[in-house]
C-alpha cells in the first residue's frame, strides 16, 4: 500500500516536496495544508491539489477568498501516514505535539531545532537510524550539502578536519521584493556560523568549523573549503570518492559553467521543474590537492535540496523501505537526478 502524505505549509520547499511526493510510485499525497489564502494554495487547488485549512481562522478566509477548502487540518492528518511540516521556521516544532496526537508521523525541516525530533537527517549518511521512528528533521540546504560531501570525503576515509567559509543568498526570490540586502557582503557576527555543529547532529564524528556570510543575490549558496586530510593523497582519489556517493554532480569552468548564475541557468535548459538543483555541484576542475590539503568548491540549491532528502525521510518513517540506498536510488530516478549534467564531449573524429 502506498505511503499516504500531508504537507503543511505549501510555501519554498512544501510545494517543492508536494510535487515530488506525487511523483513517486509508491507514495500518495492526500493534500496540503497552509493558511495562506492568495495565489500560493489557489495554485494548488488548480492543479487538482486538495487544500485543508491549517487553522480555523485560515478556514474562514480562505472561504472569504474563494479557495475550495477540503477540511481542516485534523481532517488532513486522519488520512496520511505521514506529516511533512515546511512551515516557516520555529512553528513545526508547535504542530509537533498535534501530529503525535494523530498518530501520524513527521518530518520537519532544517528550520527546527535537533532537539524538536531528537534525529537529524540526510539519507546517505544515517537513513538506517530514522526507520520507524515517530519524527525526524531534515537538515538545512547548507547542512545537507555539508554532510554529502564532507561524509563522502570521510568514508572514503580522506578527511581529517575541515573548515569552510559559505556565502549565503539573501532571500528566495519570491520574497525578494519584501526584503534583502544589496551591493554588500554581511558576515555573521560569530564563529562557528550553525552550519559546521548542525552537520555533527548527523555525522557526530565529523571535525568541522564553518564561517558564513550572506550576499546580495537570491539564488544558491556557495562553500569553500579547506581541507585536512588523513595522510597525503591525489587529485583523482577525492574525485572517486565524491563519485562513489550520492547526489553530487560534477560541473567545470572548462565548460563555461563559472558562476552560480550559469548553473541556475543551466538546470533551466535541463528542463528542471522550477529549475531546481537537487545536486550538490562540486566543481571538478577547481579541487586541488596538495599533499594532505585539499581545496574545493560547490554550489547548494538552497530551495531544492531538501527534496530528494525528504522523500527519502518519508520512506524511512513510514518503514516502507528499510535500506537507505534503495530509498536513494528510488528517488534520484525518478526525479532524474544526475552524476554529470553534459553529455561526455564527442571523440574527435579519426581522420
Ligand atoms: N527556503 C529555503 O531555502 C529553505 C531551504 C531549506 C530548508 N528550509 C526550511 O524549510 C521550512 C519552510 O521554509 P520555506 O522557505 O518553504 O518557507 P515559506 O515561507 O516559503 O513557506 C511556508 C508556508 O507555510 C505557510 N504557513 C505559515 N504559517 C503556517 C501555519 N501555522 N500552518 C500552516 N501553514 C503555514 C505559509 O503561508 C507558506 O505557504 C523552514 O523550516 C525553513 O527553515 C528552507
Amino acid at each position: 500500500m502506498n505511503v499516504r502524505v500531508a504537507v503543511n505549509g505549501y510555501g519554498v520547499i512544501g510545494k517543492r516536496v508536494a510535487d515530488a511526493v506525487r511523483d513517486m510510485p509508491d507514495m500518495d499525497l492526500v493534500g496540503v495544508a497552509d493558511i495562506a489564502t492568495d495565489w500560493h494554495v489557489r495554485t494548488a487547488a488548480g492543479l487538482g491539489i486538495p487544500v485543508f485549512a491549517a487553522t480555523e481562522e485560515a478556514r474562514a478566509a480562505m472561504g472569504d477568498a474563494g479557495v475550495p477548502v477540503a477540511g481542516s487540518l485534523a481532517d488532513l492528518l486522519s488520512q496520511v501516514d505521514v506529516v511533512v511540516d515546511t512551515t516557516p521556521k520555529k512553528v513545526a516544532a508547535t504542530n509537533l505535539e498535534l501530529y503525535r496526537d494523530a498518530g501520524v508521523k513527521a518530518v520537519l525541516q532544517g528550520g527546527e531545532s535537533h532537539a524538536t525530533t531528537g534525529h537529524s537527517f540526510v539519507a546517505q549518511a544515517n537513513y538506517a537510524t530514522a526507520v520507524g521512528r515517530d519524527a525526524t528533521r531534515v537538515v538545512s540546504c547548507n547542512t545537507t550539502g555539508t554532510v554529502r560531501v564532507l561524509g563522502a570525503l570521510q568514508d572514503a576515509g580522506l578527511l581529517a578536519r575541515a573548515r569552510g567559509v559559505l556565502i549565503r543568498r539573501a532571500t528566495d526570490p519570491v520574497e525578494s521584493h519584501q526584503g534583502g540586502i544589496m551591493n554588500t557582503v554581511v558576515p555573521e557576527g560569530s564563529i562557528p556560523s550553525h552550519q559546521g555543529p548542525d552537520a555533527r547532529t548527523v555525522r557526530p564524528e565529523l571535525d568541522v568549523v564553518t564561517m558564513a556570510a550572506k550576499a546580495s543575490h537570491t539564488q544558491t549558496h556557495s562553500h569553500f573549503w579547506t581541507l585536512q586530510l588523513t595522510r597525503p593523497a591525489s587529485r583523482g582519489e577525492l574525485l572517486e570518492a565524491l563519485r562513489a556517493a550520492p547526489r553530487i554532480a560534477f560541473v567545470r569552468m572548462a565548460d563555461g559553467v563559472t558562476a552560480l548564475n550559469t548553473t541556475v541557468e543551466l538546470m533551466r535548459d535541463l528542463g528542471r521543474p522550477r529549475g531546481d538543483m537537487w545536486e550538490v555541484a562540486v566543481w571538478e576542475d577547481v579541487l586541488t590537492v596538495e599533499g594532505d590539503e585539499a581545496y574545493l568548491t560547490y554550489q547548494v540549491d538552497n530551495e531544492a535540496i531538501a527534496t530528494p532528502e525528504t522523500i527519502d525521510a518519508i520512506r524511512a518513517l513510514a518503514g516502507t523501505v528499510t535500506d537507505g540506498a534503495t530509498s536513494i536510488a528510488m528517488t534520484d530516478e525518478i526525479l532524474g537526478m544526475r552524476r554529470e549534467f553534459l553529455p561526455a564531449p564527442a571523440s574527435a573524429p579519426m581522420d
